[in-house]
């Protein structure tokens, strides 16, 4: 009987101690990609999309939530070391990443677009790759956008890309005339410009991708618990209400 009273008791400081103590998931991130990361400017918190569906996640399954603002191009390898439990930045899932680490369920789509001065010469996405095009490209190192114009410009010789370490500063080499575009995802690009007068987005799509969480390779049980907690924020309408309130509908 006593025996079996110490254990009952040992069992459940066991439970008050989990109950107290929650595990902590450490989210990566780049805050300067708005609406899905980004300082809020009265907190100086990280908010967005990415954070709020990430909060929710955690909330969920009952862990707390760090975030930590890092380079873009070290998330993939930080997940990939276990430095972070996962990476979230309005990361697309592409084969080449899906080498080092895995992807969450998919939770966002994105499109990479061009912008451009107003009185840009540059009338679509195809004139930077037109035969005898000499572009000053501007893209956030080590993005899809780096990659495909890596591919599609410079390894063509009908251009130059112009690496930033991140869309903020691409865009204000922009503003400021060292570059003649920015290749970047279609949201932040809506909001740069936004805040910056004087750009467009031009129309000519370049390439829709979807976005996921990453994860290590070392961790499935908690890339497919996340995955079940998605699944069911997704279904109950919350994920596409954190986009809305980022994302106000157009027109
Ligand atoms: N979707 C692009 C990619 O995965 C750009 C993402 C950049 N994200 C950021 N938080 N800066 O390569």
């Amino acid at each position: 009987m006593k025996r079996i009273l110490s254990i009952v008791l040992a069992l459940s400081m066991l439970v008050m101690a989990g109950a107290a103590a929650a595990e902590t998931l450490t989210m990566a991130t780049n805050a300067a990609f708005p609406p899905y990361e980004y300082y809020d400017d009265e907190t100086d918190k990280i908010v967005g999309i990415d954070a709020e569906i990430a909060a929710a996640i955690c909330a969920k399954l009952g862990y707390e939530l760090e975030i930590v603002d890092v380079d873009f191009d070290s998330i993939v390898p930080g997940v990939q070391a276990g430095k972070y439990s996962f990476g979230m930045a309005g990361m697309t899932v592409t084969e080449d990443r899906l080498k080092s680490v895995d992807f969450s369920d998919s939770y966002a789509t994105g499109i990479q677009v061009v912008i451009v001065p107003e009185d840009s010469a540059i009338a679509s996405a195809d004139d930077l790759f037109a035969e005898g095009a000499n572009h000053k490209v501007g893209v956030q190192q080590g993005t899809t956008g780096d990659l495909y114009t890596t591919w599609d410009i410079e390894d063509t010789g009908k251009g130059t890309i112009e690496r930033f370490k991140n869309g903020a500063d691409a865009v204000l080499a922009l503003t400021s005339g060292k570059v003649e575009c920015v290749v970047i995802d279609n949201e932040p690009a809506k909001n740069f410009v936004a805040a910056n007068p004087g750009l467009k987005i031009l129309d000519t799509e370049y390439i829709l991708e979807n976005y996921a969480m990453c994860f290590s390779k070392n961790t499935p049980e908690l890339t497919a618990q996340v995955n079940g907690a998605l699944k069911e924020l997704i279904a109950d309408g919350t994920v596409q209400a954190i986009i809305d309130k980022y994302i106000p509908a157009e027109g």
